[in-house]
């Protein structure tokens, strides 16, 4: 284990610099030491205004995601002697910096909003019951952590972010459509408004999900099937016409 590491960390105020710039910082390495401790070391030690969002340190929450030497990954789950002795920290591209390690990522929240709600199905007898075996498809989608590196890799969303709502909200409306108890099918959003012919299956947002989300194969290859079934196969129309899932 090497004693020492050599930390890049880039550093942009908006309001005061025109550009950003990486700056260089050498710190301590403890045994067990993650990404996230070497910044901590370097706002407690050296500069209390570099800028860096967490909450948990437990990579449930989501919220240290950032670009580690280029990969989107979590920085409290990233050893630092997992990554040699330069290690290049930089803020999720895909999103507007607030300060230094911090983004905006707030365009998610206004797209979470337009994702159509669960609707139950009519008639359903209080309370709820649900089989083990119905609800294990979209366990998977559920275990997301909101922490949007997937939608940080995506090269739909850095390129046309306005058109695409992206994999982290494709796994939502898998979750929905795939709930046993609901009543919609989200396939017209998804085609009209979600933009998901963007998705060229490239699988760069599975590749990087903390959460092992099986995002492209799980959720987004299924909706993508389902939206052809819709638009094009007649007699799966004829059929959801037959069973009453609406189309939104
Ligand atoms: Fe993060 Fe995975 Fe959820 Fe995307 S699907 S936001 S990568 S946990
Ligand atoms: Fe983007 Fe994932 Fe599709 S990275 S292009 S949403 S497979
Ligand atoms: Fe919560 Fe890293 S601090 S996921």
């Amino acid at each position: 284990m090497n004693k020492e590491v050599k930390m890049n960390v880039y550093r942009f105020d908006p309001n005061k610099d025109k550009e950003g710039k990486f700056q260089e910082f050498t710190v301590p390495v403890k045994e067990g030491m993650v990404v996230l401790d070497a910044v901590h070391y370097i706002e407690n030690n050296m500069d209390p205004t570099l800028g860096v969002r967490w909450n948990c340190k437990a990579a449930r929450c989501g919220s240290c995601a950032a670009e580690i030497n280029g990969k989107p990954s979590l920085m409290c789950k990233t050893r630092v002697d997992s990554l040699g002795d330069k290690i290049h920290v930089a803020p999720m591209k895909a999103f507007p910096i607030v300060k230094d390690l911090v983004t905006d990522v707030s365009r998610n929240w206004e797209i979470a909003r337009k994702i159509p709600e669960f609707t139950p199905k009519k008639g359903l007898k209080e309370p709820w019951q649900i089989a083990e075996i119905d609800v294990s498809r979209s366990r998977e989608f559920r275990n997301c952590i909101e922490c949007f590196l997937c939608q940080d890799v995506c090269h739909v969303i850095r390129e046309h972010d306005k058109d695409y709502i992206g994999p982290r909200f494709m796994v939502k409306a898998a979750s929905l459509d795939t709930h046993p108890l609901d009543s919609i099918n989200r396939s017209k959003f998804l085609h009209e408004e979600g933009g998901a012919g963007y998705c060229n299956i490239t699988k760069c947002c599975q590749s990087v999900c903390p959460e092992h989300i099986a995002i492209t194969d799980n959720a987004i290859i299924p909706e993508k099937e389902s939206i052809v079934d819709s638009y094009y196969d007649p007699v799966t129309m004829l059929f959801k016409k037959i069973r009453g899932k609406h189309g939104q």
